[in-house]
């Protein structure tokens, strides 16, 4: 196993890009089909405390499904900018936001986001991205500086649950996270993928913490979503 383990390519970006490119339409499914799954979508937009007219920039949009979301909060006078490197996802972001004329949907790298075209940026959200980034807490830092004093930063994430209901819910968190870890990363040969993700998870989470004032911290979907939202001072 660790013979095997040696032979294989670490994270790279184009490993995503490839993997979610090939199950974009699947993956639009449980995005926005998974029990549960729409009403912490509305949750994460409410808790980016938007005013209409504001600008918020969606990290790893993916397939698009947090967009409508955003869209509502900010209003046709606002701007939504959904951000993500995988270019069959970003079709279906696309398909899907077309009758939105305030949502734009980019493709660009989430750790150096192409906003030239858009200054003023009010809030950031991140749902189950930061996980895939090779230094988390440094993501978050960048994006702290990005919205600035009074922006608002979002960011949702499976980890382990500590619920008293946990040792269930925790083994198909497990599964989860191996299935739906690119196959050629490494993160899907460790022993304890999961423990992995938790790490990095619990150290993007803990760097808005640090660096913000609490404005959400909550778990969804039976304790296995963490949602932390921090105001910049
Ligand atoms: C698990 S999906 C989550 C998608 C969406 N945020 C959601 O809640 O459904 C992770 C997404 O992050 C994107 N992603 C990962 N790393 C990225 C990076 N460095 N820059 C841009 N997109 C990235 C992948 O392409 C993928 O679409």
């Amino acid at each position: 196993m660790s013979d095997l383990r040696s032979r294989l390519p670490s994270t790279k970006p184009e490993n995503a890009q490839e993997f979610y490119g090939r199950w974009a339409a699947l993956y639009d499914v449980i995005a926005r089909r998974t029990p549960g799954i729409p009403a912490l979508r509305r949750r994460v937009a409410a808790a980016c405390e938007l005013e209409r007219g504001d600008t918020v920039v969606e990290m790893g949009c993916g397939t698009g499904a947090n967009l409508p979301y955003l869209s509502e909060q900010v209003g046709p006078e606002g701007t939504v900018i959904g951000i993500d490197f995988t270019g069959p996802v970003l079709e279906r972001a696309r398909e899907f936001t077309a009758e939105y004329d305030n949502v734009h949907v980019v493709r660009g790298d989430a750790t150096q986001p192409p906003l030239a075209d858009w200054s003023d940026v009010d809030a950031l959200l991140a749902t189950f991205v930061v996980g895939m980034l090779e230094d988390a807490p440094d993501a978050v830092d960048d994006w702290c500086d990005l919205v600035g004093p009074d922006g608002t930063v979002v960011l949702a994430n499976a980890a382990r649950s500590d619920e008293w209901y946990a040792p269930p819910v925790n083994a198909v968190f497990r599964a989860i996270v191996v299935l739906s870890t690119p196959p050629t990363t490494k993160l899907r040969y460790e022993n304890a993928p999961h423990l992995r993700l938790d790490r990095k998870i619990d150290a993007a989470h803990r760097r808005l913490r640090e660096r913000s004032r609490a404005v959400a911290d909550e778990t969804h979907v039976f304790g296995v979503v963490r949602l932390t939202g921090g105001r910049l001072e």
